[in-house]
């Protein structure tokens, strides 16, 4: 388990949240909680309600739909932010790829950092639409 002063370092490392100052990032790091999984081990399963959201510290998950490999997700990404926005249950299952490291914050200290911070919405948009991006362009081709 890290410290406070560790998770909050390497929460910083998500570009979602770089531009957050040293005590916002140490009230992050106290509100939610690193987990870790195995190799082979299921995040997030799909058609489950579940509202948490999760930074990838460390390693390498796919987004999987009824076994097709939607992305791969590496070392600084996000997901479950869908249930979180839309309250809807988990669209896709996310499996660890490799052992993983994540940190996971509850729907209402991040909805409270946003609200302090609306860069984090605007970064998480852009991703969002990467995403959609990718996804229309495997359709097209
Ligand atoms: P959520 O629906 O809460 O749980 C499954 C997660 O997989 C979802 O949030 C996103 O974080 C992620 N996800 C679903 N579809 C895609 C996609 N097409 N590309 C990247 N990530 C996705």
């Amino acid at each position: 388990m890290e410290s406070e002063e560790d998770l909050a370092r390497l929460i910083k490392k998500v570009s979602l949240f770089s531009q957050l100052s040293p005590k916002q990032l140490k009230s992050l790091a106290k509100s939610g909680a690193e987990r870790k999984f195995d190799a082979g081990h299921t995040i997030v399963k799909e058609g489950e309600t579940g509202v948490g959201f999760y930074l990838l510290l460390d390693g390498k998950v796919e987004v999987r739909k009824k076994k097709k490999v939607l992305t791969t997700l590496s070392s600084g990404a996000f997901f479950g932010e869908m249930g979180l926005i839309d309250d809807q249950p988990r669209s896709a299952d996310v499996i660890a790829v490799t052992p993983t490291t994540t940190f996971c914050i509850n729907p209402w200290t991040f909805t409270g950092v946003v609200k302090g911070n609306p860069e984090i919405a605007m970064g998480m948009m852009k991703v969002l639409v990467g995403r959609l991006r990718e996804t229309n362009k495997a359709l097209s081709e």
